[in-house]
């Protein structure tokens, strides 16, 4: 996903700092709350201490390293496009460390960050805050300048924290750091309080009269109407913790409910759908940008087998069951044939059914049911899965076995009609059986037909022709094993060819797949051949059901 650089955010966030509305911002904890704050309609993020801290399992005492809290950051800057402040505690030790935590932030686009005038390693403020220690004036001045200096972004903004109020320091004292502060070239100040009321909120607030913005955090004092800071003229409000506190308790109720229930039934209704996961995730571009840079991949193909058909040349055997499903190996057919689709990366697989069609079981796949089979032909069960027939394809029989790099090499060539033919035909028993699909192509199989690309010439329709032809001159050069590939292009290019036949009066449910390939010759179209020797069996006697199971 593309988002904006540095530049961007860093002034979008000096522009709420800025803005002489009372802007807020929401914390966030990671990449999801992050998310989820921004389609909230917040402008910016809050990546609080305490809760990356608390996310980890660990205290808000720098036991988090400040690398694994900016990888944290990291992630969020990445879910999202507005702001993140980030509560760099301390800076992590001196001046020099700010510097080049500074840097980093903003290398990972990360918008501000909000330093505390407290010593390495701190406490959260809420912790014995009057017990901590505070830095130096001078010592933060420092710091400030040393953020201020580093290389950054030239809208990175630096926010001074000033915890005078929370260490019992006073009123003065806070009035003092934040002048030095101010003078030091802070982008703003961050007064903070413990109080559950905004008394000396307020009353820093009416004295420093925001000579530069002042930032609020109002945990403690969250009973107080928002309007009040608004009047005061805060420059924002931080709700610091509440996305992690959220998260925190409905987990608590969760797993308290799922462990006595011992089962998700009314655990369901309270956790959000699977389906809100994945849009949050960013599902839906990552399957928009594979259409994009994965053009005419293997993964884009979908799988259709034509499976329609009872097998009646094995007898008995296809009495209650299609051939498809009889077993081979401890497995069925149509089984193996989908495995193989699956191994090659083809997940989308559409099996078209017909005879004892409540047979055909299979996982995973879309059924598409051909209730004609035994009258029509292979196209009228291609035509039964119509619906599915978009973008590229690799269409197969139910009944014709194939090893995986059949469809890898199909695949890996981009031709709209791209057809496997086994160059040892004179091995098919199929000759002398059912009518073989030979094919005449533009050159034999040879070690050249790795560089040189084969087209398909003619598509005999009958062994006898082919042998005829064998018999007199022209060759045949292989067999069509019975798999071929079309790109998004050849199967719009298929189904014209289908409507123009049925247009012209012919019935194309009667039609077989290499009679429509003949026809695409005819209007002109090339059909690539890949051959691929002994890959395949198409299983149509009962000896082929005795194949050895590793095959
Ligand atoms: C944080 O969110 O980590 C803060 C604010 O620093 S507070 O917890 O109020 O100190
Ligand atoms: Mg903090």
């Amino acid at each position: 996903m593309t988002k904006s650089s540095t530049p961007g955010r860093a002034s979008a966030l000096k522009g709420l700092i800025q803005s002489p509305a009372l802007e807020f911002l929401l914390e966030a904890h990671n990449g999801l709350s992050a998310r989820i704050v921004e389609e909230a309609g917040f402008k910016g993020i809050w990546a609080s201490g305490l809760s990356i801290a608390a996310s980890l399992g660990v205290r808000d005492a720098n036991e988090a390293s400040w690398t694994q809290v900016i990888e944290v950051a990291e992630f969020m800057a990445d879910a999202v496009e507005i702001p993140i402040l980030l509560d760099g505690d301390t800076g992590y030790g001196d001046f020099n460390s700010v510097r080049r935590l500074v840097r980093k932030l903003s290398q990972r686009r990360i918008a501000g960050v909000c330093l505390e005038d407290k010593c390495f390693p701190k406490q959260n403020s809420f912790i014995r805050g009057s017990r901590q220690p505070l830095a130096s004036v001078e010592e933060f001045v420092g710091k400030i300048k040393a953020a201020k200096d580093a290389p950054a972004d030239s809208d990175f903004c630096v926010v001074a924290r000033v915890e005078a109020l929370i260490a019992g320091w006073g009123h003065d004292e806070a009035l003092l750091r934040a002048n030095a502060y101010a003078d030091a070239g802070a982008d703003a100040i961050l007064i903070h309080s413990a109080r559950s009321e905004p008394g000396e909120i307020l009353a820093f607030q009416r004295e420093f009269q925001s000579r530069i913005p002042v930032i609020i955090v109002p945990t403690k004092y969250y009973t107080t109407p928002t309007e009040v800071f608004r009047e005061a003229g805060v420059s924002m409000a931080i709700w610091a913790n509440h996305m992690m506190r959220a998260a925190l308790q409905s987990m608590q109720k969760l797993a308290a409910r799922i462990h006595a229930e011992e089962n998700l039934l009314s655990a369901e209704a309270q956790v959000a759908p699977m389906s809100e996961v994945f849009r949050l995730q960013g599902e839906s571009e990552l399957e928009e940008a594979e259409k994009r840079y994965l053009p005419g991949s293997k993964h884009q193909a979908k799988g259709v087998i034509l499976a329609a058909s009872r097998g009646h040349e094995l007898g008995e055997l296809t009495a209650d069951r299609p051939k498809c499903m009889l077993p081979l190996g401890g497995r069925a057919v149509i089984k193996r044939i989908v495995e193989t689709y699956r191994q090659a990366g083809i997940r989308d697989v559409a099996v078209v059914r017909g005879y004892c069609k409540q047979m055909v079981v299979l996982d995973g796949v879309e059924f598409f049911d051909n209730d004609a089979y035994a009258t029509t032909q292979e196209v009228g069960s291609l035509l039964a899965a119509r619906a599915a027939l978009k973008g590229a394809l690799v269409l197969s029989y139910g009944d014709v076995l194939f090893q995986r790099h059949v469809i890898d090499a199909l695949c890996a060539v981009t031709d709209d009609f791209v057809i496997a033919v086994d160059p040892a035909w004179r091995l098919s028993k199929n000759v002398q059986g059912r009518p073989a699909d030979l094919v005449q192509a533009s050159r034999p199989s040879s070690r050249q037909s790795f560089l040189v690309k084969t087209t398909l010439l003619t598509f005999p329709t009958s062994s006898v022709e082919a042998a005829q032809r064998q018999a007199t001159g022209p060759k045949i050069d292989g067999e069509w094993i019975g798999v071929m590939k079309t790109s998004a292009t050849g199967t719009v290019r298929l189904l014209q060819t289908l409507d123009a036949l049925a247009a012209k009066g012919v019935n194309v449910l009667q039609l077989r797949l290499p009679e429509v390939l003949a026809e695409l010759i005819a209007n002109g179209q090339e059909i690539r051949v890949i051959y691929n020797s002994g890959a395949w069996i198409d299983v149509d006697s009962v000896d082929d059901l005795y194949l050895d199971d590793d095959f």
